[in-house]
């Protein structure tokens, strides 16, 4: 299974660009499965609600997910994009699931980040894992990879390869997917975004780049550098991952000992 991401820099509000720079980047990729970063289409900085719910759009009907949902049709293509996402009055921060039969899935991200608590309400679809192919994925966005929960939650929902969108800011989440792939036995394809947004009389975002494909055994397939645009494709075998025994007496789920593990609800 060939797997890629895009790395690059949105511009903030320019839907249309946006889409349209992705869209002749891929023309011609040869890959079984394309991850985008968080919130490609509109760029992340945002400074209002109201600015939040004019750039969201309904998924699977508005333009961009019709759009994404065509392209990956025509190519035959599994595609992971991260989008603001209009559901009636809700705003969520989410990743767009397409594929060869077009629209596939959306993925709500569960872990706000600092303001987007005040755009977003965090996703309501738990950690759905979804069949690409023979292959079963799943999905976390950015800031999810801090709460290992996440990704162990989509391990035991059976995925074998996380796409994971991003707009990564601070440095620490390249070196820790390394230990949420180790600690899974998944392969992991983060995908963020360069540059940076200062809007609104906020602080500047600077985002780091170091988009990776990182496999069960944590080590880094690829590593993208933090300020240059790039597509970058690793040839995985998710079936990998479906080795969680460690030797003959060490099954990585089977000997979790989760009446010992605290919930921290009362
Ligand atoms: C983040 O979750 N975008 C840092």
């Amino acid at each position: 299974m060939r797997v890629a991401f895009f790395q690059f820099a949105p511009r903030f509000g320019r839907i249309g660009d946006n889409l349209e720079t992705v869209l002749a980047r891929l023309e011609k990729v040869e890959a079984d499965l394309i991850v985008l970063p968080e919130l490609f289409s509109t760029g992340y900085q945002f400074v209002s609600k109201r600015e939040t719910a004019e750039l969201s759009e309904e998924i699977p009907s508005g333009r961009t997910a019709r759009r994404l949902s065509e392209w990956a049709r025509d190519r035959g293509i599994w595609l992971v994009a991260g989008m603001a996402e209009r559901k009636g009055k809700a705003l969520y921060n989410s990743a767009l699931h397409v594929g060869p039969k077009g629209y596939a899935g959306t993925y709500r991200k569960v872990h706000l980040f600092d303001e987007e608590k005040k755009w977003f309400r965090p996703g309501n679809l738990g950690f759905p894992v979804f069949p690409v192919g023979k292959v079963r994925l799943g999905i976390m966005i950015c800031f999810d990879w801090f709460f290992p929960e996440a990704a162990r939650s989509l391990a035991l929902g059976g995925a074998e390869v996380i796409a994971h969108p991003a707009n990564l800011v601070l440095p620490y989440c390249p070196d820790a997917m390394v230990t949420r792939c180790l600690e899974n036995r998944v392969f992991a394809v983060t995908a963020n975004r360069i540059g940076s947004e200062k809007r609104g009389g906020r602080k500047r975002l600077t985002y780091i780049g170091q988009s990776e494909i990182v496999d069960p055994k944590g080590r880094i397939l690829t590593r993208a550098p933090g300020n240059k645009e790039i597509l970058k494709i690793v040839e995985i075998d998710p079936m990998e991952a479906r080795k969680k025994k460690l030797n003959r007496f060490n099954d990585l789920l089977r000997d979790r000992r989760v009446k010992l593990y605290k919930t921290g609800r009362k």
